[in-house]
């Protein structure tokens, strides 16, 4: 098969940040007939992995395909067109991936026809693309994170000329703001406020898979938040790789509590955010959502370590006092708020009192939970290059010990729920059991209680009976001052 490499990706050229400005654009790319009547009775999958930048991304996908009139299918094997959209954060999730891709290999075979195609971060990376380039030939579709908007094309030129094609862009380009979408769930939804990042934490991928900071225009943010709870939706989540620098690229800057202040007034039932960078955080967040009942009280604030030398060492712009300070300040304004973290365990030549520090942090701060992760070098990232020489099982131990401490923490805070009255929105019955649904309540926490689908979508009061780790049981009550027993009597 000929190969078509458009484009290939450059890690160096992709660190680099433009001073020119971001335009505003429109989807460009339009269905041939070819590809139209390719599709007929066909079936898609896509496999999502990493983070909800591609769980969005995956929608966007999704939005393309079915406007063709492909249908979907869970299982890529059965597919037409199979894509993995993939994550390139940690070394574990780039290998994952070619287990994955080895499954293809024989429904490839079996229909000459079919499109197994690969895109995401991973692909944004010179190394594991020329991987897939070499070892897995029945891959034909290569694509980046910047490039979506050219699936039609690239698909024709498979459909037609029987290419291999690989695009991918190392500079991102606009924002784009009509692509088709059709989102996973109905009742909750991911909005996308900015795209990239230019924060460049030294371990960290993401500024190189995902290109410079955009923001998107807050009407245009506002008009879709509108038009999701005209559908129904009852939550949406802002996303950003760090929304408190929301609105620093504009040519006026603004600041991301004025956002956060006309999506809650939007009057949709929940507003969640993520991810907040302690660096650019405006004390005025708290401020909004405190006065917001529609904002949940829960705050992701990502640590990565309690050491200030660490912390210098990850370029990540604050030391321990200052972001001790942050959560002073968030507990003022949001006393309940339910606060997780991400951590990571084993930077180069973290010493045993550097780790302690962060230890002692967090037994200082409590969280509710927190994602703990060992350092993973990143080619192409700075930190990748230093010189490392803690052994790998003292990381280990390290892990184990931070994990402990988050584990005790996180059954502590569920505890105190027990008894409580939270309010939940329902969004999945068990697979196992059609007698148990879960939902959300509003600091995140997930709870599980009997009942049955037709719960989904809605927002009901619930007791909390009892509590684990990570999940709360509870009863549905519909009016709070009677107890759930006599209700169902
Ligand atoms: N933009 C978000 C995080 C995105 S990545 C933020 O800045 O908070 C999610 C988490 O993965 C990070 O917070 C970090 O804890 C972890 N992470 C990123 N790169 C990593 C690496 N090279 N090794 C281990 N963990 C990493
Ligand atoms: Fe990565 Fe840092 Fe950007 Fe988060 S803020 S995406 S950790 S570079
Ligand atoms: Fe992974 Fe890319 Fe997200 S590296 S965490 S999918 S931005």
């Amino acid at each position: 098969m000929k190969t078509d490499a458009k484009s290939l990706p450059n890690l160096k050229e992709a660190a680099n940040r433009t001073k020119s400005p971001i335009q505003i654009t429109s989807a460009k790319s339009k269905p041939s007939d070819a590809l139209k009547s390719w599709a007929k009775g066909r079936k898609y999958c896509i496999y999502t992995y990493g983070c909800q930048a591609n769980v969005r991304d995956s929608e966007y996908l999704r939005g393309y395909f079915e406007n063709i009139g492909l249908t979907e299918t869970e299982e890529g094997t059965e597919a037409d067109i199979t894509i993995f959209n993939t994550c390139a954060i940690r070394e574990n999730a780039e290998t994952k991936i070619y287990g994955e891709l080895g499954r293809m290999k024989q429904p490839s075979q079996n229909n000459p026809d079919m499109i197994v195609g690969i895109c995401g971060c991973m692909m944004q990376e010179e190394k594991p693309l020329n991987f897939i380039r070499e070892h897995f030939p029945y891959v034909n579709l290569i694509f980046g994170t910047h490039n979506i908007d050219d699936i039609y094309p690239l698909m024709n030129e498979i459909i037609e000329r029987k290419n291999r094609v690989i695009s991918v862009k190392s500079i991102e380009g606009d924002v784009i703001e009509d692509m088709p979408s059709k989102r996973f769930e109905k009742y909750k939804a991911f909005v996308n406020i900015m795209y990239g990042c230019d924060k460049f934490c030294t371990y960290c991928i993401v500024p190189y898979t995902r290109g410079k900071q955009r923001s998107r225009k807050v009407e245009d943010i506002v008009k879709e938040v509108e038009e999701l709870k005209a559908k129904g939706y009852k939550e949406v989540t802002l996303l950003g790789q760090n929304v408190n620098a929301y609105g620093k690229d504009f040519e006026s800057p603004i600041t991301f509590d004025v956002l956060l202040e006309k999506v809650a007034q939007t009057g949709i039932d929940r507003v969640r955010f993520m991810t907040s960078h302690p660096f650019d955080f405006q004390e005025r967040v708290f401020e909004v959502m405190g006065n917001y009942s529609n904002i949940m009280p829960a705050l992701h604030l990502p640590l990565q370590s309690g050491s200030s030398e660490m912390l210098k060492k990850m370029n990540r712009r604050y030391d321990r006092n200052i972001y001790l300070d942050l959560v002073q300040k968030l507990r003022k304004h949001v006393p309940d708020v339910n606060l997780t973290t991400d951590i990571i365990v084993g930077f180069p030549n973290e010493t045993e009192e550097q780790f302690e520090e962060t230890l002692s942090l967090v037994r200082e701060v409590v969280y509710d939970s927190a994602f703990t992760f060992i350092f993973s070098p990143r080619p192409g990232t700075p930190a990748a290059r230093m010189k490392d020489e803690t052994p790998a099982e003292v990381k280990k131990a390290r892990f184990l010990r931070l994990k402990e401490l988050i584990d005790e923490q996180a059954t502590y805070t569920a505890s105190k729920f027990v008894g409580q009255i939270v309010e939940v929105l329902f969004d999945t019955v068990s697979k196992k059991d059609k007698t148990k649904i879960s939902g959300y309540e509003r600091h995140g926490r997930l709870v599980h209680v009997d009942g049955d689908e037709s719960l989904i979508g809605q927002i009901k009061k619930v007791k909390i009976t009892s509590s684990r780790t990570y999940s709360l049981m509870g009863e549905i009550i519909d009016d709070w001052r009677r107890s759930s027993k006599s209700w169902s009597n």
